[in-house]
């Protein structure tokens, strides 16, 4: 059966983004993934060769396909540039950032770790609604920010967390608050849960919990099991994933999603490390799982299925790992061992 072929942008992105895309895409091939890819850049990379880190180009081409594969993005500092990550969630209505966190490799602190963070994605204190007030001879002698959270953008992060948990076989949907203390920004993401969870009839489907968010991360490190789904809004969200991501063995093992009703965006968690960047350390492993995310979302679960089995069996049966994960293979020569797996699974 000849598959379809599907159009998908390709961003490869900044500091270590081409190394580990480079590699994610030689994995691609072999499981003959068919993305016709259309690559485009954006952050410094657009920056510098088109003056702006959304060039125009970028967004026609996610515009048309509606699918993309992403490298981290730098925002440059100075320049007044916003973050090209948040303008493309707020361009596409990206509502939703889905942050699985799955143990892959056992014997560490933290065993059969398999949860999912679910993170209101547009809206919260991510706005930018900020500014400084000068005083005197300080021209930022005050910072000030303005949050926003609406019902109706509760209400699709919410329903969208407990349709994925019912879906894919969850048990629990834990809502992730500040309540007590921020009534209004967070008092109406509570409320919403609460009104949807009866509303929709999801009682019998699935549970729900509340919890206050900074009890939510003492939890996670005593005892993270008790977790399944965890939803919450955009800057709890952004802060407990990189929590989840430490529990499985850190921020190259954890892939994200960017969905909305009208393109989704797949990336890793971590940033452009340009600390290790273009040395061949870094760990492709969080965008591979992210490129397995994208094809589940594409209906092509075996080759997603093939693909986590590959990268388990790389890591845990060859046992070819990356610095960061107390190996010694270059980024190059874990994609070249994930290669012969997933040509030989
Ligand atoms: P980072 O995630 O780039 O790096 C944090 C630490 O983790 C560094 O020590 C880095 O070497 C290590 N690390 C990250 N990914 C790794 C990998 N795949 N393999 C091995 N080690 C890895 O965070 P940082 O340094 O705060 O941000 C750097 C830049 O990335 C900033 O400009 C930031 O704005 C941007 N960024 C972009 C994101 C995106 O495009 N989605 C997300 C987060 C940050």
């Amino acid at each position: 059966m000849t598959i379809a072929r599907i159009p998908a942008t390709l961003i490869p992105g900044d500091g270590i983004g081409p190394e580990i895309v480079d590699a994610t895409l030689a994995v691609l091939d072999a499981l003959e993934a068919p993305f016709d890819w259309d690559t485009q850049i954006a952050g410094l990379a657009g920056v510098k060769e088109a003056g702006d880190p959304l060039p125009k180009a970028t967004l026609d081409s996610i515009r048309r396909t509606r699918l993309a594969l992403k490298g981290p993005l730098e925002t440059p500092s100075g320049g007044g540039y916003r973050s090209s990550n948040v303008r493309l969630r707020e361009e596409f209505q990206l509502y939703a950032n889905l942050r699985p966190a799955l143990t892959l490799i056992p014997g560490k602190r933290y065993e059969n770790i398999n949860l999912v963070v679910v993170r209101e994605n547009i809206e919260g204190l991510y706005m930018g609604y900020e500014h400084f007030i000068p005083i005197g001879g300080d021209p930022h002698a005050v910072g000030m920010s303005t949050g926003i959270n609406t019902r109706q953008g509760c209400r699709r992060i919410l329903e969208y967390a407990f349709e994925f948990a019912i879906a894919t076989g969850r048990k629990k949907v834990t809502v992730v608050h500040k309540a007590n203390i921020m009534k209004a920004l967070t008092g109406i993401f509570l409320e919403t849960a609460r009104d949807l969870y009866i509303e929709k009839g999801y009682h019998g489907k699935v549970q729900m919990s509340e919890i206050i968010v900074d009890a939510c991360a003492m939890k996670l490190v005593l005892d993270p099991w008790q977790f399944d789904v965890l939803v919450t809004t955009n800057l709890f969200g952004d802060i407990l994933s990189d929590l989840v991501a430490g529990l499985i063995g850190g921020l190259g093992m954890a892939p994200g999603a960017n969905i909305g009703a009208d393109a989704a965006i797949f990336e890793a968690v971590h940033g452009s490390a340009p600390d290790i960047a273009g040395q061949q350390k870094a760990n492709p492993t969080a965008l591979l799982l992210a490129a397995a995310m994208m094809l589940d979302h594409v209906k092509l679960t075996d080759k997603a299925t093939r693909l986590r089995r590959a990268i388990n069996d790389t890591l845990n049966v060859d046992n070819i790992r990356t610095g960061d994960l107390g190996g010694s293979a270059s980024t190059g020569e874990f994609a070249k061992a994930l290669v012969s797996r997933v040509r030989n699974a």
